[in-house]
């Protein structure tokens, strides 16, 4: 059976580069440290890994600060920040990933205020909230790049005026933008931004923290003193080499979106379609090229995933994290999809080598298999 991915922003399939560029390092080894000649080979293709990551959101070298994924750079960010403030109020949004809402929450059991901003109906942060939300005391703001289950681009730009008007830093978790649209740390105007190898084509296990210079902030990690004191513990070599041949190829992708785009619109077209009243999460907003997230007023959505599944489609039922915990997705639900529809919303992520045959493919899997199980009642228009 041919097998469909369309969960690119679950876990994007590595580049035939990123793996040709980490084999040497499966088998090679040399710990960055050593001063003999296997840790100068192993420094070299770090540090030649770094500059390609940096060149990815428009940063210098020495401002990446690798980590091991998106989670831990959020937590870098976001703990790191306010503990070299000694303390003070965040502000994030209520769509943020898990791995910064939750960050957050536990930061607030330690005394720090959490304000969360919500977003309009488009999934939208409005730059204003933001600034209304900010008071003498915030330390930081963060909020994300582009959102993963809904493709929505955030106004940044416009964030972090705001905040840095107030005299808070600014953090943006670019996890699912990067790759997907051209990035610039310095434009943007942020001062911490997150990237993740394996949402662009690099392997698990890698990211990074981009730090404008002169942030204070505290490591999470002590010990060793690599990544110029800012996270301790031997790098992870052959993962860094991987992430960093995948942002080369990825830097270039982001360039150009109109092709996936036009897909992801041909794939909302159809589905809406083949379901009338479904509706297209976020459709009035700057979205990602790549991420369509509908809902289909009636759907049981964690049966059509597995139905979808059995037909070789890969598809996704809100994010990976919040997907099998049965909650419905906290970043519908703050868009006010209300809980019934906010089940019924399925998340489709395209990516480069995705084809116009495999989109037709999925609508018409869609109309055999999924959409005869519309309920009389949603069919009737009730
Ligand atoms: C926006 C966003 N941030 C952070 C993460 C966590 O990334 P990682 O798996 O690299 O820890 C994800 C993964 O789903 C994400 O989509």
């Amino acid at each position: 059976m041919p097998r469909i991915y369309l969960d690119h922003n679950a876990t994007f399939p590595p580049f035939p580069e990123a793996v040709r560029a980490m084999q040497g390092w499966l088998e090679g080894f040399g710990n960055p440290s050593s001063v003999h000649w296997h840790g100068r080979r192993a420094r070299a293709a770090l540090e030649e890994a770094r500059a390609r990551v940096a060149a990815l959101c428009g940063g210098r070298p020495a401002e990446i600060v690798l980590t091991s994924g998106a989670t831990e750079a959020n937590a870098l960010a976001l703990r790191g920040a306010l503990d070299a403030a000694g303390g003070g109020d965040l502000v994030i949004s209520a769509i943020e990933h898990p791995s910064v809402a939750a960050t957050a929450e536990w930061l607030e059991g330690r005394g720090v205020g959490r304000t969360r901003v919500g977003v309009g109906r488009e999934g939208r942060v409005d730059p204003a909230a933001v600034a209304a939300a900010l008071g003498p005391r915030t330390v930081l703001v963060s909020v994300m790049l582009a959102n993963h289950e809904t493709g929505v681009v955030q106004p940044i730009r416009e964030i972090a005026a705001a905040a840095r008007r107030a005299g808070a830093l600014v953090h943006t978790d670019a996890a699912q933008a990067a790759g997907r649209v051209p990035i610039d740390a310095e434009a943007l105007g942020v001062d911490l931004l997150t990237l993740s190898a394996h949402k662009l084509g690099g392997p698990p296990g890698v990211g990074a923290l981009w730090v404008r210079p002169g942030t204070p902030l505290a490591p999470l990690l002590h010990g060793g003193g690599q990544e110029a004191g800012r996270r301790a513990g031997t790098e992870n070599l052959a993962g860094a080499v991987g992430f960093g041949a995948a942002a080369r190829v990825a830097a270039d992708l982001a360039r150009d979106g109109a092709a996936v785009a036009a897909l992801r619109d041909r794939l909302e077209t159809g589905l809406c379609a083949a379901w009338p009243g479904a509706v297209v999460h976020g459709r009035g907003a700057a979205r990602l090229p790549n991420t369509a997230c509908l809902g289909f007023p009636g759907l049981d959505g964690e049966a059509a995933v597995m139905r979808l599944d059995l037909e070789g489609i890969a598809a996704s039922l809100g994010s990976a994290c919040a997907s099998g915990s049965m909650r419905p997705s906290p970043v519908l639900l703050a868009m006010g999809a209300g809980e019934d529809l906010a089940r019924a919303s399925l998340r489709f992520s395209l990516g480069p080598r995705t084809t116009r045959a495999e989109i037709d493919r999925t609508v018409e899997v869609f109309e055999r298999c999924v959409a005869p199980a519309r309920a009389p009642a949603v069919m009737e228009g009730a």
